[in-house]
């Protein structure tokens, strides 16, 4: 089993699941695999590694800052690590455009990296005072801004109860509409934390606000369900498809699509590939989603709400 990399200390992002992930894609020579969310390339230096000395690697983030970085860690695998900006929304179109018809392993590594948390001046950490920016892709034109200082009330209360589960969503949306124009992270996180009343709780009462912001300047439910469908359109029989989410809304998604995917299928579980009268199109590894140990959280708080899912592509009848 490949340890993660060597240069792992110095990098601004630890890896979550590493092991696991490299366990459950398997690489070899002679695979193709998609990193979907390259970001610090953590995963992806594990996945070349394992698959020397042909193996390849299409890794693909909306970040320019994380693509550059990533690109700089993989050099030492020269040309058989391809990095493209993009989202994995849009996955099969990078794969066709570097001529690949089918892969043997896609990983979704979903959410923002620590290298985006941890500068103030992309806007996603409540912890440090930053423009409210939020944006993954900085070319992209809407921003949290945007939407906190524009938006209705009515609209931002639907946002926040939809993306971030928020149930004190309605009240919070109306003291922000009455704060107007708020221009930074900090002072949106004191108001959240203003209305929301007691500190006394497990997260900071700020977490479910960004995140749904979060979520919202990104489009990212609707980009992981076309994602998780391309995924399956690319990948070849037995190919692996691997997703690590960080909270609910997002853990749902994927439940869901792995489970409509593979009804209907009553093979005996021991059986690699469907030879039943069904047509599913995945086989689902992780009847339950696998957690990190308590050593992993306690080396990575950042890996305690992470939830690792796989599925396998069924040889089509
Ligand atoms: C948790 S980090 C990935 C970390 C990576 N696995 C590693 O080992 O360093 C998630 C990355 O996904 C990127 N991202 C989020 N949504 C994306 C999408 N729809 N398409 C491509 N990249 C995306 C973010 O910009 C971020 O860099």
């Amino acid at each position: 089993m490949v340890d993660p990399p060597d240069d792992a200390d110095t990098s601004p992002h630890t890896p979550v699941l590493f092991k696991e992930v490299l366990s459950a894609l398997n690489p070899g020579p002679g695979s193709r695999i998609i990193d979907g969310t390259i970001g610090a390339a953590g995963h992806a230096a594990g996945i070349l590694t394992a698959s020397e000395p042909d193996g390849q690697l299409l890794g693909l983030d909306r970040d320019a800052t994380a693509l550059k970085l990533a690109g700089e860690r993989l050099s030492r695998f020269g040309p058989r690590a391809v990095l493209r900006q993009g989202s994995f929304a849009e996955l099969s179109t990078h794969a066709a455009s570097i001529g690949w018809g089918s892969v043997t392993g896609v990983l979704f590594d979903l959410g923002l990296s620590s290298l985006q948390l941890s500068d103030p001046q992309r806007g996603f950490s409540f912890m440090q005072s930053g423009p409210l920016d939020m944006r993954f892709d900085t070319s992209q034109s809407l921003t949290a801004s945007d939407l906190v200082n524009h938006l209705t009330e009515e609209r931002l209360a639907e946002i926040l109860r939809n993306y971030g589960e928020e149930p004190k969503a309605g009240r919070i949306a109306r003291a922000i509409v009455k704060a107007r124009p708020i221009e930074h992270t900090q002072s949106l996180a004191e108001l959240v934390e203003r209305v929301s009343g007691s500190r006394k709780r497990r997260i900071h009462p700020a977490t479910r606000t960004f995140q749904a912001l979060r979520i919202a300047v990104n489009g990212e439910l609707d980009g992981l369900k076309r994602g998780l469908a391309q995924a399956v359109q690319v990948l070849a029989p037995e190919g692996k498809l691997v997703v690590i989410s960080f909270h609910s809304l997002e853990d749902r998604i994927v439940k869901h699509f792995f489970r409509e995917e593979s009804m209907k299928c009553s093979c005996p579980p021991e059986l690699p590939i469907c030879v039943c009268e069904a047509d599913p199109k995945l086989k689902v590894i992780t009847r339950r989603p696998i957690r990190p140990s308590e050593g992993e959280i306690e080396l990575n708080q950042r890996a305690r709400s992470a939830r690792l899912r796989v599925a396998m592509k069924l040889q089509m009848a």
